[in-house]
């Protein structure tokens, strides 16, 4: 009886094991049977996968029509020959001039602009000095009289070899850099602004030099 009971057993088993066997083999992509299948498949919707809840079936909304991000600012100038013009002529520069926002300007300018426009922005940067790259031109000869809304237009889109900033900076920091653009086409421009009518106080180049000193010394 005990004999015939194992027999069984056994019997059973490899029916089991047959079974299971043959239903692995039937879909090498298929995991088979799947045990409490919501631990593998979690009912939350996956970045960028299929979802049933949206219109597209694609769990990666569009944003609304007719609208745009919060913070984003509208740029009326298109990339046209055009839209260069007017944008020299009518854009001015939103963010007030201060000594802290010509030094962020400076900062900002040490990551993003000096290695092809160099330190003086005379298009010494490192970029052109060392290989093809043709030297930008310099702010202070042949940009000397370049208005903010043409330098802003040209971090808007980018100009010829330059490419566009715009994702990259934003727009107050590449107005902040516009001034410092500025202070390398004329250092004497910000002068009064400092002075206040003081002569004897701080010219924009002291500022600066100052600023440099202290970069210096913390780098050190
Ligand atoms: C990859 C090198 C490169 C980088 C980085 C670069 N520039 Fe330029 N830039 C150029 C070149 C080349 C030109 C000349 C474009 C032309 O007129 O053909 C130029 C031109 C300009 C002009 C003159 C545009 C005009 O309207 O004539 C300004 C202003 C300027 N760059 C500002 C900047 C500022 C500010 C940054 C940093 C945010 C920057 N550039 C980063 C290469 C660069």
């Amino acid at each position: 009886m005990d004999y015939k009971l194992k027999n069984i057993f056994i019997a059973f088993g490899i029916i089991i094991s047959l079974g299971v066997l043959v239903q692995s083999c039937k879909d090498k992509q298929s995991p088979g049977y799947e045990y409490m299948p919501d631990m593998y498949r979690s009912p939350s919707v996956e970045t960028y996968g299929e979802t049933k809840l949206s219109e597209s079936g694609l769990s990666a909304l569009q944003p609304v029509a007719n609208t745009i991000p919060r913070g984003f600012n509208l740029y009326p100038y298109p990339n046209t020959n055009d839209g260069y013009t007017a944008a020299g002529e009518i854009l001015k520069n939103p963010v007030p001039f201060s000594e802290e926002v010509l030094v962020e300007g400076k900062v900002a300018y040490g990551k993003f602009c000096v290695h092809c426009h160099g330190k003086k922005g005379e298009g010494d940067g490192t970029v052109p000095t060392n290989s093809d790259y043709p030297s930008p031109p310099s702010y202070k000869a042949a940009l000397k009289d370049l208005s903010e809304g043409k330098m802003f237009h040209t971090l808007m889109y980018g100009k010829n070899l330059m490419g566009s900033h715009a994702s990259q900076i934003s727009a107050e920091d590449r107005w902040k850099i516009i001034y410092y653009v500025q202070s390398l086409q004329d250092a004497k421009r910000f002068d009064l602004m400092y002075r206040e009518g003081d002569e004897e106080s701080e010219t924009t180049e002291m500022v600066l030099a100052k600023e440099s000193n202290e970069e210096t010394a913390t780098n050190n």
